[in-house]
């Protein structure tokens, strides 16, 4: 049984009980944004199980969570995780400033993601383990309206916790917010030609690719050619 909330956008922090199969998370934390805002437009059904923790049963797909919104009490936690994961993320990103993996940068870069979340623009998503713990960080980025009606992902998973599917699930989230939540048209996401995890990730949720752009993002100091994908969400 599912019910629908008039005014809040619920959003989960989820914990997998032990030994039990496949990404279901229960849910153990709630946080309300106030859908006065125009941060999270409700555009489709909203469909939740909340008193009894099972998952959520959106439309046709059963969605079990495995993300949150950043909060900036999180800071202290990302930063740490973000400094661990300094030379395996390397590769895949822009060149960092000297201050970056600073608590004073990250609480700056926190700040700035939540004030363009609560313009309409950005999803700051934290990715979380079975344990609950913070994993990982997804983004739903440049969400653009009017005749467009998309956004684009951007997400990494810590080195310790890669292979446990925590990206496939957090993309399958993502997937359910724009589509169910923000009422986009369209999801996009590009990846180095070489990053094979990452553009596994995308054909296990449904991307298909439709180009390549030559020199397309500046990733660890070179300008270089991304794969395009995307997932029309209608
Ligand atoms: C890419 C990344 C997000 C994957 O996270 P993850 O939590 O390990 O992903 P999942 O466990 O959900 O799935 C990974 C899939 O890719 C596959 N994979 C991983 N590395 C691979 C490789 N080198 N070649 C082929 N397949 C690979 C895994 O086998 C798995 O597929 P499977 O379930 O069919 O076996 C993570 O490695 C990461 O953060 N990398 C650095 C940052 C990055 O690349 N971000 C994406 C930018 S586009």
């Amino acid at each position: 049984m599912g019910r629908t909330h008039p005014r809040w956008y619920p959003l989960f922090i989820c914990k997998k009980p032990a030994g039990q199969p496949g990404n279901k998370h229960s849910l153990t934390g709630l946080s309300n944004l106030d859908r006065g805002s125009a941060a999270l437009p409700l555009v489709g059904p909203l469909v939740l199980d909340v008193a009894n923790g099972q998952a959520l049963q959106v439309g046709e797909a059963s969605v079990d969570r495995v993300t949150r919104l950043l909060q900036l009490s999180d800071v202290p936690e990302l930063t740490a995780l973000c400094s661990e994961n300094r030379e395996f993320l390397a590769p895949w990103e822009p060149l960092r400033d000297k201050d970056f993996h600073t608590e004073t940068k990250q609480r700056a870069l926190a700040e700035a993601a939540l004030e363009a979340h609560a313009a309409g623009t950005r999803v700051p998503l934290l990715i979380l383990n079975q344990g609950g713990q913070l994993a990982g960080f997804l983004n739903i980025n440049g969400i653009v309206r009017g005749s467009l009606q998309s956004a684009s992902l951007g997400y990494w998973v810590s080195r310790t916790e890669n292979g446990a599917g925590l990206a496939t699930a957090a993309v399958a989230d993502a997937v359910e917010h724009a589509r169910n939540s923000l009422g986009l048209h369209r999801l996009q996401a590009e990846a180095l030609l070489h990053n094979a995890g990452s553009q596994r990730v995308l054909a296990k949720n449904g991307f298909t690719r439709f180009g390549m752009a030559p020199k397309y993002l500046k990733i660890a100091g070179r300008w270089q050619d991304h794969e395009l994908f995307q997932k029309i969400l209608d």
